[in-house]
């Protein structure tokens, strides 16, 4: 099969974090398939097609784009972020091992992007200095008992955790229920932040504790991040505080 099918991540938002490699992708391709907010993000080029497609069909966008790679097109698969964290790679690979065998000859690549959670961190200093996990606090794809199961497990190996879709017009109560379950495992003066809109000119970080936090400041565009027991605060007088985790397990006061 001659097509090539390239997943590619745009990263948080501003066009500087979108890396040269995914713009030369962009360039390069004769389709652009993804979710329409993140296709409105990409200029189109003369001759080239925008196949845009709702948030919640990913497996069939997926299907879609090898279809269009299998007829010889070169295919751009549009996710946020980086698209193999919680995006369309993942989705395409499984369309790849349940689809048409065919598929399976394409010339399919995933190009990286910056991921929420790095943007997230960047604003705050570097929480994410020690041992951290993601989780995404989404129940479309897995159950809330394995999620709960997952923030415990997280909190009880005392990472620093990322909750990537912590909150939706659909699901507006699972972040409170995490907060709730993870102040039962966790000190209250647990550093939590909220990173809305990181990486984009918007940007706005909230900081608080895990015994004040609540799922008011949290959207579907903001990235919640709960300290280890040693992430901590520096205070500055002319500027927000830094937040970092250090890098050693016991650190010198
Ligand atoms: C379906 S996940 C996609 C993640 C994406 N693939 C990535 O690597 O960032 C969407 C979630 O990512 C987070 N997110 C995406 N962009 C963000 C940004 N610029 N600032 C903060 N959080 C963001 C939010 O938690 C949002 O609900």
């Amino acid at each position: 099969m001659t097509g090539k099918l390239t997943i590619v991540g745009l990263g948080p938002g501003d066009a500087e974090l979108t890396t040269p490699a995914v713009t030369e992708a962009l360039r390069t391709a004769t389709d652009l398939v993804g979710y329409e907010t993140y296709l409105a993000r990409v200029a189109l080029r003369d001759g080239q097609k925008r196949h845009a497609s709702d948030n919640r069909v990913e497996i069939d966008r997926a299907m879609h784009a090898l279809a269009l790679a299998a007829e010889g097109r070169t295919v751009a698969v549009v996710s946020g972020g980086d698209p193999g964290v919680f995006a369309m790679a993942a989705a395409v690979m499984e369309a790849i091992e349940t689809g048409d065998a065919r598929w399976r000859d394409l010339d399919v690549r995933v190009e990286p992007g910056v991921t929420a959670m790095l943007a997230a961190a960047a604003l705050a200093g570097a929480p994410l200095g020690a041992d951290f996990c993601a989780i995404s606090l989404s129940d479309n794809l897995k159950s809330w008992e394995t999620i709960s199961r997952r923030l415990v497990a997280a909190a009880s190996a005392d990472f620093v955790i990322a909750l990537y879709n912590p909150a939706s017009k659909a699901r507006p109560h699972q972040l409170a229920r995490a907060f709730e379950l993870l102040q039962r495992h966790k000190s209250g003066a647990t550093v939590v932040l909220f990173a809305r809109a990181a990486g984009t000119s918007s940007a706005a970080l909230e900081i608080t504790t895990l015994a004040n936090a609540t799922s008011k400041p949290a959207d579907m565009r903001t990235l919640v991040i709960i300290g280890s027991s040693t992430t901590r605060l520096i205070e500055r007088t002319a500027a927000q505080p830094l937040v970092y985790t250090p890098r050693a397990e016991v650190v010198r006061p």
